[in-house]
């Protein structure tokens, strides 16, 4: 079982004995990185196994690896002597394992490492990339073949992380810690198990993260059920990108936890939607959840598709089947089902609505709206993309800035913004900046952060009854469980997914 690392990046010993104590419970073995420590403290480094409860890997990094050890080779070899080369007898009190990297060649040091019982971690990182044969690489770290090998590599692209997963194919019996640095890396560090790694680093979310991609302990061990995760665990994930801001996978982990599933599901920003399904098929995930800007792009890859799929042109909801992928699109129903839970009623019927916007999220918005029979009035900045989504509806269109903002005076029952502008971080924009509400409209706006855009405050404002997207966003996930697990999403449950 992969254990849970807490890299202590304190300034003093004191410091980290601190931040040791407030993770403690998520935490089986803490690295003391000595080149974080203030000069002083740096002198009193060898008591400090002895001040903690866990075994503690002792390392001093260099600038060149990511570390900030300023001095030069002598100074840190010197360090590195004193905390083991001067041990307590009874080992207990000494470093665990220290970290050698495989350029640093002094015999003496191992020997003292070994003398005192301090295993040797040989590691090396590359900040650049992930080297062609990583496996290779691996393997050339064992001198005397008691160490344990280190790879800390930088995947530049998700086609990258799957070469790492790929690397280890073969190693399985190998001790050994692999990890992908950065964002790309980021599901390395959750699927240490996967990889066969003795460990995952985590640092501290409030002192600053060590590494960059580094996850915090608890969320690691709760968010992410690091523990759990075994050879039978079934995966998931999100594919999209940038991916920064997903309420995914906090859901989707919660309900397994509850539930008690032997799942986990896991973020992968992609780069390309082939490199993900790729790495969807090397994982072997049983699911997948697919967001911008990848809605479209993905109907490629599918064996099969629902209806709704096929009628929208976009496709928000992956399972994996013997054949294939098999299609779905939950952001419809999650889309009505919220609409309609605002405006009451059990259709549309009868109602006028403008919908903003003529992108991947508005064609779901007005399939749903003909299929429960309101008439609406698509505007969008292009207005001949506006056109293209209306006619097949026999709904209205026009472009945002030719008269589209008079004919809205027809269409005002229920205004839903479908567009990008005002999400976060461009909190400023608003698609309508010159119209104005008159306070009767129902106005529903499918970006959740922030909670409030620009546009959905002057709404309110101005008197309108509100609704933003992350209702939606919830009601959509709870189907999309359904399709991943093949039964109802639990419905004790829901009071408590509102996170
Ligand atoms: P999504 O899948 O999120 O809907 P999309 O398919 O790229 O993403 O659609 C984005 C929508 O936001 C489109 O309606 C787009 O208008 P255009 O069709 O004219 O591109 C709209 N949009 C994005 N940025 C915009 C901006 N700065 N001003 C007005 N509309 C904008």
């Amino acid at each position: 079982m992969a254990k849970i690392c807490l890299c202590l990046t304190g300034k003093t010993l004191e410091a980290n004995l601190e931040t040791l104590e407030k993770y403690r419970k998520y935490v089986d073995l803490a690295e003391l990185r000595a080149d974080f420590l203030d000069p002083d403290e740096r002198l009193l480094i060898r008591r400090f196994p002895a001040l903690v409860d866990i075994p503690v890997i002792l390392t001093v990094r260099r600038a060149s690896d990511g570390g900030r050890f300023q001095g030069g080779e002598g100074a840190r070899i010197t360090l590195l002597c004193k905390a083991l080369a001067f041990a307590e007898v009874d080992r207990r009190k000494n470093f665990a394992y220290v970290d050698l990297e495989e350029d640093l060649n002094v015999p003496s040091l191992e020997e003292a490492a070994r003398t005192f019982g301090s295993r040797v971690i040989r590691s090396f990182h590359n900040l650049q990339g992930v080297d062609a044969d990583l496996a290779g690489r691996l393997r050339g770290l064992l001198h005397v073949g008691d160490e344990i090998p280190k790879a800390a590599v930088s995947p530049r692209n998700l086609a990258d992380v799957l070469s790492i997963y790929r690397a280890v194919r073969g190693l399985e019996k190998q001790e050994k810690i692999v990890l992908g640095m950065g964002a790309y890396g980021l599901n390395t560090r959750i699927l240490a198990e996967r990889l066969g790694s003795f460990l995952s680093y985590t640092s501290a979310r409030d002192e600053g993260l060590a590494a960059p991609g580094q996850l915090d302990p608890r969320e690691l061990a709760e968010t992410y059920r690091f523990r759990k995760i075994d050879a039978g665990t079934e995966l998931y994930g999100i594919a999209g990108f940038p991916l920064t801001a997903t309420s995914s996978p906090p859901f989707f982990n919660k309900v397994y936890s509850e539930e008690n599933i032997n799942a986990v599901y896991v973020p992968f920003p992609s780069d390309t939607m082939e490199s993900f399904m790729e790495l969807a098929g090397e994982l072997k995930l049983r699911g997948a959840s697919v967001t911008v800007p990848y809605k479209e792009k993905v109907l490629p890859y599918l064996h099969a598709e629902s209806e709704v799929v096929r009628a929208v042109g976009a496709c928000n909801t992956l399972v994996a089947t013997p054949e294939g992928w098999q299609g779905y699109n939950t952001d419809c129903r999650g889309f009505s089902d919220s609409l309609l839970d605002f405006a009451g009623g059990k259709d549309l019927k009868g109602r006028k609505i403008t919908i903003l916007g003529a992108g991947g999220a508005a064609r779901a918005v007005a399939f749903e709206v003909h299929r429960l029979r309101g008439k609406a009035l698509i505007l969008n900045r292009t207005a001949s993309r506006a056109k293209r989504l209306a006619e097949p509806y026999r709904f209205a269109w026009a472009g945002i800035d030719s008269g589209g903002a008079e004919l809205i005076s027809r269409y005002r029952d229920i205004i839903v913004q479908t567009t990008s502008l005002g999400m976060e971080p461009g909190t400023e924009g608003d698609p309508l900046p010159d119209y104005h509400f008159s306070g009767r409209e129902l106005v529903m706006d499918l970006i959740y952060k922030p909670e409030r855009t620009r546009f959905l405050k002057r709404a309110a404002d101005a008197g309108c009854a509100v609704r933003n997207g992350y209702d939606m966003l919830i009601r959509q996930a709870v189907y999309q469980y359904a399709f991943f697990m093949k039964t109802e999403f639990p419905a004790r449950l829901l009071p408590q997914m509102r996170i």
